[in-house]
């Protein structure tokens, strides 16, 4: 008996790997995380299987429902949105089960940034601009911010900006980004990336607006988002001698 951590991508029923898909069909117990899955997914589910919803259940509930499948010998699908490296509460169902030494593995899955990044048809790090993405959120109810990590600490490195959890603050957001990144800078709202009620919304830290939008959406902010005047990288350029593409007389890596 294992159970099945499995990401399930932002929401469109297509993007979740194919390993994911067929565990789903593999697995008599399904646990899915609320909402934020599509009820599609629930499709692929065998004939008969106990499918939850874990949303209203505590962490408790869950691992009893986990303890239930194990001690029948019933592999677990467990989804999650998007993918299970971030905002999962992964960590803490994997910390009890090891405890309780059921067996686990974990099927990535594609997450909201990614996804919301194409729905922007943008390059979140490009040359000169931005080589690097930071995924983060503003302090919640029930989550604070380690210190130091603050949005101004982040800003200050003038990466690209990946903030979840946080529209309901955007107000904040935008206070604590504008003396690092400036008025102008481009920032985008994705709401529900790759469901077919996406939306996105472009602007720039002096005209941004949510538009109503209050949960399930991205904010991303950084110089990388509106860029037109960048450099083209070099790995490609005709005239850079790399391993694959030997150029010149005296390659560096000889055929
Ligand atoms: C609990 S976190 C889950 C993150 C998820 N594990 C991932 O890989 O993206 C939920 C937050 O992720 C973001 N999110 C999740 N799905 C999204 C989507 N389809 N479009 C935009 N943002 C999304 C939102 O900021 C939302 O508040």
């Amino acid at each position: 008996m294992t159970v099945h951590f499995i990401g399930a991508g932002p929401g469109a029923p297509d993007l979740i790997t194919l390993r994911g898909r067929d565990l789903i069909a593999a697995c008599p117990v399904c646990l899915y995380a609320g909402s934020l899955v599509p009820a599609a997914l629930l499709s692929h589910c065998p004939p008969g299987a106990r499918i939850v919803n874990t949303a209203p259940l505590s962490l408790d509930q869950i691992i009893d429902e986990i303890a239930t499948a194990h001690a029948a010998g019933q592999d677990v699908a467990r989804l999650h949105s998007g993918d299970l490296s971030v905002w999962s509460a992964m960590g803490e169902q994997i910390r009890r089960l090891r405890a309780l030494d059921i067996p686990f593995d974990v099927t990535p899955g594609v997450p909201s940034f990614a996804a919301a990044a194409a729905a922007l048809q943008t390059e979140l790090t490009l040359p000169g601009l931005a080589q690097s993405v930071v995924l983060t959120r503003t302090p919640g109810r029930a989550s604070s911010m380690p210190e130091g990590e603050t949005l101004a600490a982040f800003a200050a490195t003038g990466a690209t900006l990946a903030i979840h959890l946080s529209i309901h603050a955007l107000d904040r957001v935008v206070a604590d980004l504008t003396p690092h990144y400036g008025l102008d800078c481009p920032v985008a709202i994705v709401w529900r990336a790759s469901w077919p009620d996406q939306r996105v919304i472009r602007a720039t830290l002096a005209t941004v607006d949510a538009q109503g939008i209050d949960r399930t959406a991205l904010i991303l902010v950084g110089p990388a988002l509106a860029a037109e005047g960048f450099d083209d990288s070099r790995l490609y350029a005709g005239d850079y001698d790399r391993r694959y593409r030997p150029v010149g007389d005296a390659p560096r890596f000889p055929e």
